[in-house]
């Protein structure tokens, strides 16, 4: 008797812990998942689309010589959406001497933050110099109609029509706001 009744003991609290186990697992599984979901889409990522005009560019063959925003763009807060992976994440692509000049050997979060440069597009040292405001605007924008013969890689900023490979969550959105478009080239301009 006494037997059968620790043998149900130590089976109940088998279950119990496999239960707990089960438990455990859904829940990670679904912080995980929720996780996924919300990197999906860019931490800039908005619905609101500012309204611009396409001029011919110098150049380029297109350009937005007009601000998307009123408030002008800050370049200190450029700086940081070009360097951060839920951002503009153009370290991902680009290098840029700038921001490598910023890391500091003994400090691994600023090694993490701008050491790491991709060499999948042109390095944007002295972009500031080669292109004016407007055709800076217009490549993060919409770099298809910036560079219209390239069938380039670098994703639109700031357009909602025409995507692809766009997760559900982030349809209808823009990849960065107005605003960070307007923060990042004032970042591209001081690159001379
Ligand atoms: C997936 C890679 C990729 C990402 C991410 C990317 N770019 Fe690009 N970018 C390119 C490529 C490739 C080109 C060259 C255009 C072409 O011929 O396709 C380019 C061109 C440019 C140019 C023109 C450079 C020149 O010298 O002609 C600028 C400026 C630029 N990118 C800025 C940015 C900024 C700012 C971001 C982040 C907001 C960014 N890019 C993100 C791939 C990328």
């Amino acid at each position: 008797m006494k037997l059968a009744v620790r043998i149900i003991c130590i089976g109940a609290l088998a279950c119990a812990l496999i239960a707990g186990g089960f438990a455990d697992a859904l829940a990670q599984r679904k912080k995980r998942v929720k996780k996924a979901r919300s990197l999906s889409c860019s931490a800039g990522a908005t619905t609101h689309l500012a309204r611009y005009k396409v001029e011919k560019g110098e150049a380029l063959p297109a350009a937005i010589a007009k601000p998307l925003t009123r408030k002008p763009g800050n370049a200190v807060r450029g700086l940081e959406a070009v360097s951060n992976p839920g951002k503009g994440n153009c370290l991902a692509c680009h290098h840029v001497a700038k921001l490598l000049a910023k890391v500091d050997e003994s400090d691994p979060e600023s090694v993490k933050t701008y050491g790491d440069h991709g060499e999948v597009g042109p390095p944007l040292n002295g972009v500031g110099g080669r292109y004016s405001q407007g055709e800076l605007r217009m490549i993060i924008v919409d770099p298809k109609q910036a560079f219209p013969d390239a069938d380039t890689i670098m994703p639109a900023y700031h357009r909602r029509k025409g995507l692809k490979n766009v997760a559900a969550s982030c349809r209808n959105r823009v990849m960065l706001s107005a605003q960070t478009v307007e923060d990042i080239v004032a970042f591209l301009e001081q690159l001379k």
